[in-house]
């Protein structure tokens, strides 16, 4: 997600440093502006010159210490608590301007652990993009217990002003509004493709065509990524400890065996040429 939102940052005029782990990391991230880019110019999205502009104002390091002048960090590293926080003390350290905010594109991890992880916690906020991100309007924006209400109006202000997102205010709970409703709902298609009640196909084009959804839910958790759909899933047991979002068996062995969705080449559905 992380090309994503630089992506549409940069196409809304803001120049964006993007900071990955290391050398083969940054060069899939650019590949991935560079090919989103040209779908948006091919289907008349944007203009052969503004998809310039848009990629002049990006650049791409593996050293977080160069992001220490920036003012608004969108963090979208791995759905895993341990980086995440690891990334945020990390920030904290090479930030310079002390009122610089830190966002953090995490579906289900609590800003407030984010938050405390930093010496600035009320500048630290939930800024939840959707997949794809260039294409998706909604933007859920969390505060945490600590998040300031200067912090909470800027990012309203990025969000449904300078990237023309529709944003909503989601509590500071696992899954914040959507992933709490939308993750049983994949888990629920996986355990019923589990079962053998009906191929992933007919899955798909049940809630596709019976419920006029632009894709079904086995399609979508290909799309999401099976790691990151397991991930959400974990953390959303974690805090409610309520069934219906266990981790089907199906999806752990899938993730065993790497097949992680589209990025991976094969999910539920083979993505391979
Ligand atoms: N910039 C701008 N527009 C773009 C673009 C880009 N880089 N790439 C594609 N588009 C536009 C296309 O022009 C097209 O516009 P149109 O509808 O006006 O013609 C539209 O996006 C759809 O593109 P495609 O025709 O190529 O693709 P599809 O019609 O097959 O749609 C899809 C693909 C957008 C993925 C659609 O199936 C969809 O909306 N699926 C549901 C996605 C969803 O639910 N996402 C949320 C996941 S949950 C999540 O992310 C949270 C996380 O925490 C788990």
């Amino acid at each position: 997600m992380g090309s994503g939102i630089a992506e549409v940052l940069a196409r809304s005029a803001l120049d964006v440093l993007v900071v990955e782990r290391d050398q083969e990391a940054l060069d899939a991230g650019r590949q991935r502006v560079l090919t989103s880019l040209a779908k948006a110019r091919a289907t008349g999205k944007i203009s052969e010159d503004d998809s310039r502009r848009a990629l002049d104002r990006l650049s791409f390091s593996i050293d977080i210490g160069d992001l220490r002048d920036y003012p608004f960090i969108i963090e979208a590293v791995a759905e895993d608590h341990a980086v995440k926080l690891d990334v945020f003390r990390r920030l904290d350290e090479v930030l310079v301007d002390g009122g610089a905010i830190m966002a953090s594109n995490t579906s289900s991890i609590p800003i407030a652990a984010l938050a405390a992880a930093t010496s600035r916690p009320e500048n630290v906020i939930g800024l939840h993009f959707f997949n794809p991100v260039p294409v998706m309007k909604l933007v859920e924006i969390t505060p945490s217990l600590l998040t300031s209400d200067e912090t909470l109006a800027t990012a309203r202000r990025l969000a449904g002003e300078r990237l023309a997102k529709t944003p909503i205010t989601s509590p500071d709970r696992a899954g914040f509004v959507v992933n709490a409703l939308l993750i049983p709902y994949l888990l629920s298609a996986i355990r019923m493709f589990e079962a053998g009640v009906a191929t992933a196909e007919d899955i798909d084009t049940g809630m596709t065509l019976g419920c006029a959804h632009p894709m079904g839910p086995l399609a979508l958790t290909d799309l999401i990524g099976l790691d990151t759909t397991a991930a959400v899933a974990e953390s959303l047991y974690a805090e409610f400890r309520e069934s219906h979002f266990a981790t089907p068996p199906l999806l752990s062995r899938m993730i065993a065996a790497g097949q992680l969705g589209r990025k991976s080449g094969q999910g539920f559905y083979s993505y391979r040429r």
